[in-house]
């Protein structure tokens, strides 16, 4: 500590600078190279290990773009035909391995809303119509118990939004949606720091409070942005903020805090969206999950500080009268929870 002590005051302090680069950079690797190992061998990048929670994850990817595209205020007719055919094929094989269950189940009940939808704006679409079919078929599935099943879209009124928001917290929270068709217009700049101010009551490691905000508004910056988001077709242009949620990589300062502005900045984005659904507005969350060249291409497209992490991009607008959302299907409690009971010592008798 001593011999710190004084190497620290007879050096100059740049040196300090270059030695504490040094040390850091040769810490840091280990641990990257334990989390690297870890996605390897148990995230679902490879498609030949297929387990039943990939296959499961695959199928809810897809069938969600179809209740996604089905959310829009005017769904282009025939779309999703990069995505359905493999989806159908999915669900067929899912079925067979593991009999009726979720998310193939889900999946079949967004693809009965596909096909309704299609049907009323007198598009046909044939060749899903006619698996779709052949599965319930093969699997002996009745009409009637598949119509049941939830997947979709469900129907909304602003007045309806508005009374379940007031209804008390659960009624608040369950009624909050990813928002895909806006009414457009403006959202007063006040509006706008309320929402921030209120999602600043977020927790975050030891109070450090790294977020930070990047609200636009301007039509042609917020289609540069949302371009190079790529996941808001069809209802970015509709939007009256978009925002950029991002969290100050200074504000960390150990390496075990590597990843912990994802989880402060996703916390914060949360109350964000809560926020802004009190208000009154709609928002969706845009997915930052990128690589290096759209991250490279967003800091040249906003001024945000390089020291800034970007965690996610946020649409933000107003409700039309009448609107439809993906219904987002949310399993049984038992699928996420697990309750690890203290061992109760069984009572015996003296
Ligand atoms: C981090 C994050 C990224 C997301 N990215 C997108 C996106 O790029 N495009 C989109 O339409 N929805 C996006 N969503 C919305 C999800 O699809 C949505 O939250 C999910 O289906 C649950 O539905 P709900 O928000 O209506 O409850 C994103 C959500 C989160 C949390």
């Amino acid at each position: 500590m001593l011999l710190k002590k004084r190497i620290l005051r007879y050096t100059p302090p740049l040196l300090h600078k270059l030695l504490r680069d040094a040390y850091f950079s040769v810490k840091l690797l280990p641990c990257y190279a334990y989390d690297y190992k870890r996605f390897l061998s148990y995230s679902g990048l490879n498609k030949s290990r297929d387990s039943k929670t990939e296959r499961a994850a695959r199928i809810t990817l897809f069938y969600h773009q179809v209740e996604k595209g089905l959310s829009l205020a005017s769904p282009r007719s025939g779309f999703g035909m990069t995505v359905i055919p493999g989806l159908l094929d999915d669900v067929d094989t899912y079925l067979a391995d593991y009999g009726i269950s979720e998310p193939a189940t889900n999946a079949i009940a967004a693809l009965f809303n596909y096909l309704d939808y299609h049907e009323r704006i007198g598009h046909p679409v044939d060749f899903v119509r006619g698996r779709l079919f052949s599965i319930l078929d093969k699997h002996h599935i009745p009409l009637d118990v598949a119509r049941l099943w939830h997947g979709g879209v469900l129907p909304f009124t602003r007045a309806e939004l508005s009374m379940a928001r007031n209804a008390g917290f659960k009624s608040f929270f369950n009624s909050r949606y990813s928002v895909r068709q806006f009414a457009g217009g403006v959202i007063p700049e006040g509006d706008i720091r309320s929402a921030v101010e209120l999602a600043q009551k977020t927790p975050s490691v030891c109070n450090r409070q790294s977020w930070r905000v990047h609200a636009f508004n301007d039509a042609g910056q917020m289609e540069r942005l949302l371009a190079i988001q790529s996941g808001s077709n069809g209802f970015g242009h509709q939007a009256s903020y978009v925002l950029i949620v991002t969290c100050e990589l200074r504000k960390f300062l150990g390496i075990d805090e590597r990843y912990q502005p994802w989880i402060d900045g996703g916390m914060f984005a949360m109350s964000l969206c809560l926020a802004f659904h009190d208000l009154g507005y709609g928002t969706c969350c845009l997915n930052w999950s990128k690589e290096p060249h759209d991250d490279k291409a967003m800091r040249a497209a906003a001024p945000i500080s390089p020291s800034e992490q970007i965690i996610m991009l946020m649409a933000v607008g107003t409700l039309a009268d009448e609107f439809n959302v993906a219904r987002s299907y949310r399993p049984n409690v038992d699928h996420c929870l697990s309750i690890h009971s203290a061992c109760i010592e069984p009572i015996t008798g003296k």
